[in-house]
């Protein structure tokens, strides 16, 4: 690839990983309590904690450390096994795709009505937490899931043009 190591000096002052993880464990330490309240909206709560735990749990498996990959792939600095390791959850991802955007809407349904019973108890946590969530969502399918893909395509293209350069 042209950017070898040490072309390019970058430095990147935001971790995407962390500010994913920090995103995704507010927006369950929240439902996780709302799930606490006594009623419908206890249930409604559990419901989405329970959608959007097993979603967290498969995105942190690929998309999330593929994104955590961009600032090495930028930088050059990704080796040939981590190039393989990359291009191997792209393949993952690509099986996966599908069933995120599904999920999303799941969970997009879901918060619907977790707000709707909210409403009627004038809940502000809820409200909160399900605007976070939407917006999380909005940026992950804008951005997110398509640097993601983009940065598995990169690493995939770099490990052949490696084995052709051999
Ligand atoms: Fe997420
Ligand atoms: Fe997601």
């Amino acid at each position: 690839m042209a950017a070898g190591k040490g072309n390019i000096r970058l430095q990147f002052k935001y971790g995407i990983k962390n500010h994913l993880d920090e995103e995704h464990s507010e927006m369950l330490k929240s439902l996780k309590s709302l799930s606490t309240v006594a009623g419908s909206m206890g249930e409604s709560a559990g419901k989405l904690l329970k959608a959007l735990v097993a979603h967290v749990t498969e995105e942190e498996k690929t998309v999330v450390p593929l994104l955590s990959s961009i600032g090495d792939l930028v930088e050059g600095n990704a080796d040939e096994m981590e190039l393989s390791r990359l291009s191997l959850l792209g393949s993952a991802l690509t099986e996966t795709y599908a069933q995120f955007l599904k999920e999303h809407s799941d969970i997009e349904r879901k918060a619907k009505s977790l707000l709707e019973i909210a409403g009627n108890t004038g809940n502000t946590m809820a409200a909160s937490t399900i605007e976070g969530l939407q917006h999380h969502i909005f940026i992950e399918e804008l951005f997110l899931y398509p640097f993601s893909i983009l940065a598995a395509k990169y690493a995939s293209l770099a490990v052949s043009e490696n084995r052709r350069s051999r």
